[in-house]
């Protein structure tokens, strides 16, 4: 990653609030979301834009490896401390979705969770996933999507511009199924259903599943 590269994926301020919000989401429901996410997962395991770990106390024992990669040093900082008290071994790294500080074929799962929103380049993310995942590796998503309500949707393409600037990048406006088909992936189970992430949020489309490398 180049150094400008690197600084455009600061959000000090907003990694801030996101150790506070994070906490709020996964107990209205999001924690179990994560064991959905996560369930069944084994072996080699990539996690790409971990934030401060919120998923690493959710992965089953037949994990053997996390290496969890985070470009925010606030988050990632924190993910350093999560990680030292988690149930299976996570490394965690410094490094970005469409350039992952890891060889090729390397892993038997990658997890975004949260994630897919945030990244500027989501067909290179995910082509880059797929080099890192072994032939038939899987790659586990949790993610909010836009709206199937035309109005909701409507409105999620009118705050996007402003939402990006405060929310460390996130567009709630992503159709991130379609995005995951046009690169090649085989989505073999998804879950679609509506989730207020805090009291003070409407309740918006997540999606959580499974999606087989291209
Ligand atoms: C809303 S947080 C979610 C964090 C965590 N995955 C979770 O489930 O709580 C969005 C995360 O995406 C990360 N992110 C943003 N752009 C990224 C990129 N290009 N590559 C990797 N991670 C990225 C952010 O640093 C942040 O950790």
């Amino acid at each position: 990653m180049t150094p400008a590269g690197r600084d455009q994926l600061q959000h000090p301020r907003f990694a801030r609030q996101y150790l506070r919000i994070a906490a709020e989401t996964d107990r209205r429901g999001g924690a179990d979301h994560r064991e959905r996410l996560l369930a069944g997962l084994s072996g080699q395991v990539l996690e790409v834009g971990a934030g401060q770990g919120r998923n690493f106390g959710h992965y089953p024992d037949a994990v053997g490896e996390v290496v969890a990669v985070e470009p925010d040093d606030t988050l990632r900082a924190a993910a350093e401390h999560t990680a030292a008290t988690a149930p299976v071994p996570v490394t965690v790294l410094p490094g970005e979705a469409a350039e992952l500080p890891v060889e090729d074929g390397e892993f038997d799962a990658a997890v975004v969770s949260l994630v897919l929103c945030s990244v500027t380049d989501v067909p290179a993310a995910l082509a880059e996933i797929a080099r890192v995942l072994r032939p038939g590796g899987e790659l586990r998503f949790y993610e909010h999507v836009r709206s199937p309500r035309p109005w909701l949707g409507l409105l999620e393409d009118a705050i996007t511009p402003l939402w990006r600037r405060a929310a460390g990048g996130c567009r709630p406006n992503r159709d991130t199924e379609a995005a995951l088909r046009a690169a090649g992936y085989t989505v073999t189970r998804i879950e679609r259903f509506e989730f207020a992430p805090s009291s003070l949020a409407p309740r918006v489309r997540h999606i959580v599943g499974t999606a087989v490398r291209p």
